[in-house]
């Protein structure tokens, strides 16, 4: 007689193709005893989340969960510019504040997102309306946020997202105000700016779409290892890569050129990170005891790419539990099923995923 979960990979294979049979090793890692491991040993990859400043004040099973399964917290908001910034005149701290009370009060650091982005913009932002006003504007944000939290928050993602979906060739930057106003020196200037405002924080660049298979994708990887190594070359103070980790329930991971790409980060003395690990689920099947499985898969398959070179740095998913999370924003089921991307379901208890996840921790 065929066993539940024999069932369940069986119609896994049958709706989307993909095979984790009983003996491959996510099989066997999805079938042995699950061991409530928590927050695991000190000297493990730091595993976090990005936290949401609604249920974290309101919430006791909500902050319960942080506090069980995470060693970092990364605001989901709270430190980007329309939070940080109402206006040019004001700073305004209180989500982070708490935030980093939140972390420290529970044994935790919190991660700093987002110095250098186009997203998340205040409107005022667009009346920036030169390079020298652009320079001192990036300038005078990054001295006065990093100098703030200097010592407390020990990596930033100084630079989010600097390569286009598609970009038209190696050299292409994404656009942003700051892209726009002082071309792509705006990228070095921001980074030697931070190490000034925190000698000692570890600092990270950060993208996403790097690790699927097509030519997109590799198109993608290349330019943004095309900036990596351009900065490296000039001695730019850029310490890791953070890979963010959406993952696409319906795209196969391109393992062998996500592991080119690390072992290439990690001759250049880099540092890598994953930030923002989820699996947008909208393309897959409905069920959720074989969406879960699917996307346990993925994460493993990325996971286990990276890995191939060294142990990461820090590991970090986009939301702790599918009760909360951005995915359905703006990829929302069609069929009425609720989005499940991240390890943990909306009661808070641990998914395949999150075995997968503690698997790559030890
Ligand atoms: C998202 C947040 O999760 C949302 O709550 C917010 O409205 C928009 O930003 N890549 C990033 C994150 O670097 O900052 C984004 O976070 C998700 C994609």
């Amino acid at each position: 007689m065929l066993s539940r979960r024999d069932t369940i990979l069986t119609s896994l294979k049958a709706m989307t193709g993909v095979a984790v049979t009983a003996s491959s090793p996510l099989g066997t890692l999805l079938a042995s005893p699950v061991r409530a491991q928590g927050r695991g040993q000190a000297d493990g990859v730091p595993y976090g989340a990005a936290v949401r400043d609604g249920p974290l004040a309101s919430e006791p099973d909500y902050r319960a969960a942080l506090v069980r399964h995470c060693r970092q917290l990364v605001g989901e908001g709270g430190l980007k510019w329309y939070d940080l910034r109402p206006s040019r005149e004001r700073f305004v701290y209180d989500l982070p504040d708490k935030q980093i009370d939140f972390a420290s009060r529970n044994g935790m650091t919190l991660r700093g997102h987002t110095v250098v982005w186009y997203g998340a913009m205040p409107d005022w932002t667009k009346s920036i309306a030169s390079a020298s006003e652009a320079e001192r504007e990036m300038v005078g944000h990054i001295e006065t946020v990093m100098g703030r939290y200097r010592g407390r928050i020990k990596s930033w993602d100084v630079i989010n997202e600097p390569i286009p979906d598609d970009p038209a060739s190696r050299s292409d930057i994404r656009p942003s105000i700051w892209q726009q106003r002082m071309g792509e020196s705006h990228i070095a200037l921001a980074l030697r700016t931070a190490a000034r405002a925190d000698p000692d924080a570890q600092l990270v660049m950060n993208e996403y779409d790097i690790e699927f298979v097509g030519p997109r994708f590799r198109r993608k990887r290349e330019a943004f290892l095309r900036l990596i190594r351009d900065l490296k070359l000039r001695n730019v103070p850029l310490h890791a890569i953070g890979l963010q980790g959406h993952l696409r329930g319906e795209l196969p991971i391109d393992r062998e050129g996500l592991s080119a790409f690390i072992a290439e980060c990690r001759s250049m003395g880099l540092k890598v990170l994953v930030t923002e690990l989820d699996v947008v689920d909208d393309k897959l099947p409905g069920p959720p005891e074989v969406r879960d499985i699917l996307a346990a898969s993925r994460v493993y398959d990325f996971l286990d790419a990276i890995r191939v070179s060294s142990p990461l740095d820090a590991l970090l998913t986009w939301g702790i539990s599918d009760r909360y999370t951005w995915v359905p924003l703006y990829f929302k089921r069609t069929d009425g099923h609720l989005n499940r991307p991240l390890p943990l379901d909306s009661d808070y208890r641990p998914k395949p995923m999150m075995r997968v996840i503690e698997h790559f921790l030890r």
